[in-house]
């Protein structure tokens, strides 16, 4: 089905109010592929979504926005593991309770990530010790250009911090349409992080790995429901050592991570809070007052208003420590993805 200059607000947990040209559903792949070929002949610019989380529209958009609600869970079971092939639209969140309530664990510390499972590899999702490189066996995927079926191996797909494969060789004009995941019988808790780790791991739980999890987020995190915003704005930078030892020898309490290539990892909240940004504002736009690495959208927040807010924010860190941060969330110009830090410049 197919509407003409439509309100993109519920389509993006920034709740920013702009309008695409176009938004059309998929629930198949040849729907998906029926859409693509049609904007194609109207020279459109097309937008794959799920749940928008990880989105700024900062201008509006004159292409077609095409929303993936491929759905439909298939698990496989085997000696060692439970094998999940999860179509792209399901909701991340609800594919970790669904594992749950199937006594299938793995995905517990990854709950409540806002999204649909088909963008959980495209940034490799992470939180609270896990990554979603932990539990990805494949990725499938349609070369839009021809229809071609792709299916990457983990190792394919190049996980990093943020990072993956999809973000560069398939970016452009590749859909993804399902995820395979691995989930272990043999269940190791992830108890490394925050208040997980005062949990006892030879009575812990799954269930309770997840109730600890959910109840972190929901203290520092703000509900997009409620309160526009798209979780981490910017990455955490990963420095030189040089530039770390520089920041440590001034704060010594500085959160950092060695990396296994001899860098530092910086907490980017941290790096924000510092500079005393928690609350600060610029026209609906503002730093949250409980996780200065979120900026969030206070009701009417124009795109424009986000990225003055960050300019000051990216500006202010780098004055004070010498690094430059980068924007977690992708940008959304007129005619699809634009550079965000170029933007930011
Ligand atoms: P979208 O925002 O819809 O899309 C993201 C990008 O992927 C876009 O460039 C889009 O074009 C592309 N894309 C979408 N679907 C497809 C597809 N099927 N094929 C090809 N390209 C596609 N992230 C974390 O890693 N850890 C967290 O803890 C975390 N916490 C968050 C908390 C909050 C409150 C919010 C709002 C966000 C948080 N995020 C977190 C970010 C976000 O949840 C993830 O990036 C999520 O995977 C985005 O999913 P989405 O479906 O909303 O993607
Ligand atoms: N901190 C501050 N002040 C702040 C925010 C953080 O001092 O305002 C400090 C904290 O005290 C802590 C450190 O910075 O020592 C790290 O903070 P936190 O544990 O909240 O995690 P984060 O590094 O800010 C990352 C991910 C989140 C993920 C959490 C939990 C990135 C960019 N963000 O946040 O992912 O949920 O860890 O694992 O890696 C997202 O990607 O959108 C996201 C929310």
């Amino acid at each position: 089905m197919m509407m003409d200059g439509m309100p993109v607000k519920q389509l993006n947990t920034f709740a920013i109010d702009t309008t695409a040209q176009q938004i059309a559903t998929a629930h198949n792949d040849d729907e998906l592929m029926a859409i693509w070929q049609s904007a194609k002949k109207r020279s459109q610019a097309i937008l794959l979504l799920g749940s928008g989380s990880n989105v700024l529209f900062i201008d509006h958009f004159t292409g077609t926005v095409v929303l993936n609600r491929i759905n439909g869970i298939d698990v496989q079971e085997d000696k060692e593991a439970w094998h999940l092939h999860v179509g792209a639209g399901e909701d991340w969140h609800n594919l970790v309770c669904f594992a749950l309530e199937r006594e299938m664990p793995g995905l517990e510390n990854l709950a409540l990530i806002p999204g649909r499972v088909g963008s959980a590899p495209i940034q490799n999702i992470g939180a609270y010790g896990v990554e979603v490189k932990t539990v990805c066996e494949y990725v499938d995927l349609i070369d839009m250009n021809n229809g071609k079926k792709i299916r990457l191996s983990k190792d394919e797909c190049r996980f990093g911090y943020r990072d993956s494969i999809f973000k560069h060789h398939y970016r452009d004009s590749y859909a993804i349409v399902a995820v395979g995941l691995i989930l272990a019988k043999n269940w190791q808790p992830v108890l490394s992080y925050g208040d997980l780790r005062h949990l006892d791991r030879e009575t812990v739980t799954p269930r309770q790995v997840f109730d600890t999890v959910c109840s972190m987020r929901r203290d520092k995190l703000p509900d997009p429901n409620i309160t526009g915003n798209a979780g981490s704005f910017f990455k955490n930078p990963v420095v030189g050592a040089d530039i770390a030892a520089d920041i440590l020898l001034h704060h010594p309490q500085a959160p950092h991570y060695p990396q296994s290539d001899g860098r530092i990892k910086l907490a980017a909240g941290w790096l924000i809070d510092q500079c005393n940004l928690k609350g600060y504002r610029h026209g609906g736009a503002a730093v949250h007052e409980k996780q200065a690495l979120v900026l969030v959208n206070q009701g009417h927040a124009t795109g424009d208003d986000i990225v003055a807010l960050a300019r000051h924010v990216r500006q202010s860190v780098a004055q004070r420590f010498n690094v430059w941060l980068e924007p977690e969330v992708r940008f959304i110009g007129a005619d699809g993805e634009v550079d965000a830090v170029g933007v930011l410049s």
